[in-house]
């Protein structure tokens, strides 16, 4: 109590705190009309690094070198510039700074967003958000640009490592829950990109035609579930045009569903340069526009003059902009330190890496590597260069990266030395042979594998116990992956593998191979050859370590897909239509402007496992799967419906394998198909058990709102339950089920009533 006092005297007492106008209305009385379209438009960007353009040079560089972007200051109302950063791996800034030439201000590489996902553990994505919230914070960041939780639609979408999930519960409950833990930190987020950019292929002008029921059972979902269950400062609208209209410009998006319905309190900014006319975007409630530009104002100067915008709706959105403004540690005059617990965050990134990996395969208990004194045959340049992320805004200034040698090294196994020397030699002569990057942003020049012949395969396989493939990717913004060879494997890789277990297997000894990659690959072809198959994504700064920790059998895997791994690329439905159609043919494309295409969302809500599920397509990997070094019992499943319509969910996991581990408990519903068709399974609601000792159980208890349980009538307008039998499935994956039970609704009830939005103009031949 006494704390409380003296806190709240100090900051009472506080000097500059005593001249601060700290409520809106009178700081709005007080602005200009210049000022006020000051507010609505951020303060530019260097654009030298994309353009020989400089003109529009924002103030970023002064304040945080790096960052994406600042508002303008306006210094009469002592309102400062406010600092925006990206991203969801962790805190895009410059690591240097010419004001403080003694001191780096690297930012922690957190593993990318769908490792995060894998982990299926919501407490640890809190931790990694108050991670991030200190450094955000500590280094004079005001809003941090992520997390980021678009749909993976389709494997190839260049920036899915960004992204959690193929499903929108995964993806919602994660930014949620990222979001509470960087906001807990004083500082806030922008959650992005809303919404339907799922693809980097035009993304600037790609018309996106999807249905209203595929948009609010899919797209919008995350989005909602992370709005209501976290409050994010603020919302970043996404470049692509949902239905013929820019998002940023659609009122029904960003002020009918976000505000109206989801009860959005924040303000909405634009992504980079998107959408294309500034007046609509302010009345649409877009309220800053971002990164800024100088035409944004005067086309906002001259609406208001000739009247065609109304001061209401500046007034409305300046307001929104202040209220979260007058919250940041900028406006608060909080003064950074510089010095973020950098060393709990690696720790922190360690446990996330750890829980994230996904054990694909392990023949025969491969893994762990129970004799410490193996020698490893480690090959692949992912072994030695391993990617810790993605690139673009993805990407994170690292302090250094933890290769998968470096960490198998660090705890003890020893590595083949001719292997390892070979590669090291290869990796840097390659690396001095590379041409810089002509844009920073852009993805890294990929390395070729080594090639090895049999004759050196067989002679390194006698004098080692095991070989180890890793077969890396990587990719970022404004490309989309490609099927060959990127998806798919390269020829070379597949016959490396080959060649490998030739070598190895003769003498009895295992082969294992890594993923080291941010997005779906396949896997149906050659899956059957190694022994064990370690999906180990890009897995940030300290993932060499993670990864050897698991190889060794210190840290059990208990990461799970968040996503299907198909048998080949086609048999994702999306493939049909990604990315879409280019309507201009004339014009080339411009990486930035793109070129008009559009892109039909035929799948409808048969996104991901909803269609491998329901169309009884046989995927490589099913979703939600992965393997641990122990085994786990599901028990003591009983569901009852509540008279609000609700179920409550009970059941048990007992560890009963004899290594201590963690497993995730999944909760599928199978509604009943009436008037709407409806997915096979839908994954309603996830809880990973805390570290099972060998025979310990866990209780559950989970709960399932009548909301929960609804689908979109779009002819109504209306989220319902249809009457019918609802199957309630239990289990560790999609595929591995053993509790289920049923319960009975006799009428089909209205949940709740929406607003008509985003309706198609053209009628969508949907996947029935
Ligand atoms: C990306 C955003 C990012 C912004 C600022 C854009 O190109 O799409 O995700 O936050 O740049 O760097």
């Amino acid at each position: 109590m006494k704390t409380k006092i003296l806190l709240f005297l100090l900051i009472v007492a506080h000097p500059l705190m005593a001249q601060r106008l700290n409520d809106v209305k009178t700081i709005t009385d007080k602005l200009s009309i210049e000022d006020k379209v000051l507010l609505l438009v951020g303060a530019g960007m260097d654009l030298s690094v994309i353009s020989e353009n400089k003109a529009a040079v924002g103030t970023t560089e002064n304040k945080v070198p790096g960052a994406a972007g600042t508002s303008y200051a306006i210094p009469g109302l002592e309102i400062p510039e406010i600092v925006f950063a990206d991203g969801p791996a962790g805190v895009r800034i410059n690591p240097f700074r010419k004001s403080s030439p003694d001191k780096t201000f690297y930012a922690t590489a957190f593993p990318v967003a769908t490792m995060l996902a894998s982990s299926f553990n919501i407490e640890l994505e809190q931790k990694i958000g108050s991670a991030f919230g200190n450094e955000c914070k500590e280094y004079g960041v005001d809003i941090l640009l992520a997390p980021a939780l678009n749909i993976h639609r389709n494997p190839l979408g260049g920036r899915n490592f960004e992204y959690y999930s193929e499903d929108p519960v995964i993806a919602g409950k994660m930014a949620a829950a990222f979001t509470n833990g960087v906001q807990s930190q004083g500082v806030g987020v922008s959650i992005k990109h809303f919404a339907g950019n799922n693809q980097e292929t035009n993304r600037t002008s790609v018309n996106t035609i999807v249905s209203e029921r595929a948009l609010r059972e899919i797209y919008l979902k995350g989005f909602e579930i992370a709005i209501k269950e976290s409050n994010p400062w603020t919302v970043m609208s996404s470049y692509n045009k949902i239905n013929d209209v820019y998002t940023s410009e659609r009122n029904d998006l960003l002020t009918t569903i976000l505000r109206d319905e989801w009860g959005f309190k924040g303000f909405v900014m634009t992504d980079w340069f998107g959408g294309r006319d500034a007046v609509q975007q302010v009345k649409a409630g877009n309220d800053l526009l971002m990164p800024g530009t100088k035409e944004q104002q005067q086309a906002i100067i001259s609406a208001i003059k000739d009247g065609s915008l109304s001061m209401k709706d500046v007034d409305r959105n300046v307001a929104r902009i202040l209220n979260i403004y007058l919250k940041t540690p900028s406006y608060l005059n909080y003064i950074p330190s510089g010095n973020p617990d950098l060393e709990l965050h690696k720790k922190i990134a360690f446990e996330a890496a750890s829980e994230g990996v996904v054990l694909l395969k392990n023949n025969k208990q491969t893994l762990p590597l129970k004799n410490q004194n193996d020698v490893i045959a480690l090959f692949g340049i992912g072994s030695y260069n391993t990617i810790a992320g993605g690139t673009g805004s993805g990407d994170v200034n690292k302090a250094y990266t933890i290769s998968i040698a470096e960490g198998l090294e660090k705890i003890g196994f020893k590595l083949d030395t001719d292997v390892a020397n070979a590669f090291q030699t290869y990796i840097i002569d390659q690396k001095s042979k590379q041409k810089p990057k002509k844009m920073f942003f852009l993805p890294d020049e990929v390395i070729n594998e080594m090639d090895w012949s049999d004759a050196q395969l067989k002679a390194i396989a006698k004098k080692s116990s095991v070989g180890i493939f890793t077969i890396s990717r990587t990719s970022g913004e404004f490309f989309d992956r490609k099927i060959d060879p990127d998806f798919n494997l390269k020829s070379s890789e597949i016959q490396f593998i080959k060649k490998l277990n030739n070598a190895f297997h003769k003498l009895n000894k295992p082969v294992i191979v890594l993923l080291n990659i941010g997005g779906v690959i396949e896997t149906a072809t050659w899956k059957d050859l190694p022994d064990a198959i370690l999906l180990v994504w890009q897995p940030g700064q300290e993932g060499g370590l993670a990864i050897a920790n698991i190889i060794s059998g210190k840290v059990n895997p208990s990461g799970k897909l968040p996503m299907t791994f198909p048998v080949k690329y086609t048999d994702v439905y999306a493939s049909k239509n990604f990315p879409g159609t280019v309507l201009d043919t004339t014009k080339s494309t411009n990486l930035f402007a793109g070129v008009a295409s559009e892109v039909v969302y035929e799948e409808d809500i048969f996104v991901g496992y909803r269609y491998f599920d329901t169309y009884k397509i046989t995927p490589s990997f099913p979703f939600g799967f992965g393997l641990s070094y122990t085994k786990f019992a599901f028990t003591g499943f009983k569901v009852e419906q509540l008279t609000d319509g609700s179920l409550k969910i009970n059941c048990s996991v007992t560890n009963s394998g004899k290594t201590d581990g963690k497993e995730v408990v999944q909760v599928y519903v199978s509604a009943p198909g009436g008037k709407l068709k409806k997915p096979d399974k839908e994954l309603k609601a996830f809880a990973k058990t805390k570290l099972l000792r060998a025979g310990e159980k866990q209780d559950f208890e989970i709960n399932l709102s009548a909301y929960q349980l609804s689908s979109f009538d779009s002819e109504i307008s209306a989220w319902i339950t249809e009457k019918g039998k609802y199957k309630i499935s239990v289990g560790s994956s999609i595929a591995d089920l053993p509790l289920f039970g049923t319960i009975n609704k006799p009428t089909t009830e209205i949940i709740l009533k929406t607003n008509k939005a985003l309706v198609p103009t053209r009628k969508i031949n949907v996947l029935k």
